[in-house]
């Protein structure tokens, strides 16, 4: 197939490209380098054995997009471009409306003039706040409680309405649990600007020793040691879910969800332990208050994805500590040279 992956440059979409060269799709990624490298593009080139078609713009401008569809004419996009901190949400709401939103309006708009009727959407397990107790099927009540949350439930709601609308668009809506990982080559990971959101990449760094310790944010909660519950899944194992999924649009149209996750849920401690054994090195924490917005646990019941996609994650939390710290230890200051 010829895809058009948006993001491709960034930590999923890079992952996903090398899978996608890697059982023989033509891609094109666009990406405007907001918050990734080219230097990832150049490395899924070399793991690939061949590279992907590469334009530098933003998804949100029609023109960029339309010149794109008219050269490269996709037969399925798989759609990561997007912003994707919490934080930065609640202080620029506009930006995260106009970049995750807008920007999905101008890209089915621009698929529906081309012809185009298969996308794969990255949305995240953040749709499913505290409405109800995981494991969450896919069934299970949505809602937000932040405005990057709120953008991912706004797309999904705007795909499944145009689904409804033309019978011949096929729309895979992927419900991301905590990705965490890297290519087991060490060639390509995740590289956040900045000071990390996420607790895998903060982790990291202290073991790297770039920064001295990290706060566990909250011993209270209702959970075995009182520490945070997620589901913690391999990057390739979520790269890997998207030819699944890409697989399964051509099958037929409509709107169709599926999450992306284990099912087994690890603490922030028992993460802590994981990379301390994969790293050799003494993980420094301390405990304080809990994050605003936090849920105890979340993680997802899987059998769906299993049942209808044939796809499962295999690599354990230990695998993906192990490949973290190999990229971390290749590249201490991520893509940056
Ligand atoms: N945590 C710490 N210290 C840190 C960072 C995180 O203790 O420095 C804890 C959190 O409190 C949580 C766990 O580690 O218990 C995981 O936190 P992350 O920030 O790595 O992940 P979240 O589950 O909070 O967030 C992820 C995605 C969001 C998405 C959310 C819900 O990063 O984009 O899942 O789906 F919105």
């Amino acid at each position: 197939m010829r895809v058009l992956v948006t993001g491709g440059a960034g930590y999923i979409g890079s992952h996903t490209t090398v899978e996608l060269l890697g059982q023989g799709h033509q891609v094109l990624v666009l990406d405007d380098l907001s918050n990734s490298s080219e230097e990832s593009l150049r490395r899924v080139a070399e793991l690939a054995g061949r590279p992907a078609d590469f334009v530098q713009a933003n998804v949100g401008d029609a023109a960029e997009l339309d010149a794109a569809f008219t050269s490269f004419r996709p037969d399925a996009v798989i759609h990561f471009a997007g912003r994707k901190a919490v934080g930065e949400s609640t202080r620029l709401p506009l930006l995260y409306y106009r970049e995750n939103v807008a920007a999905t309006v101008t890209l089915l708009e621009t698929m529906a003039a081309h012809g185009c009727h298969q996308i794969v959407f990255s949305s995240s397990a953040t749709v499913y706040g505290s409405a109800s107790e995981p494991p969450f099927t896919e069934d299970a009540p949505t809602g937000a409680t932040n405005p990057y949350g709120h953008t991912k439930h706004m797309i999904e709601q705007i795909l499944a309405d145009a689904a409804a609308a033309d019978p011949s668009l096929s729309v895979a809506v992927l419900r991301y649990f905590n990705p965490i990982g890297a290519h087991e080559s060490g060639r390509i990971g995740e590289d956040p600007k900045g000071i990390p959101n996420n607790l895998l990449p903060f982790v990291a760094q202290v073991a790297a020793g770039r920064r001295t310790g990290l706060q566990v944010f909250g011993n209270d909660y209702p959970t075995p040691d009182g520490t945070g519950l997620r589901d913690y899944i391999h990057v390739v194992d979520v790269a890997q879910g998207h030819l699944a999924a890409l697989a399964r649009l051509a099958d037929g149209a409509g709107c169709q969800t599926w999450n992306l996750g284990t099912g087994r849920p690890f603490s922030v401690l028992e993460v802590i332990s994981a990379y301390e054994a994969a790293s050799g090195v003494r993980i420094p924490y301390q405990i304080v208050d809990r994050r605003p917005g936090d849920v105890a646990a979340s993680y997802a019941d899987v059998s769906k994805a299993g049942r209808e996609l044939d796809w499962t994650a295999h690599r354990s939390l230990e695998q993906a500590c192990a490949d973290t710290v190999r990229w971390q230890a290749a590249n201490p200051d991520g893509y940056a040279q």
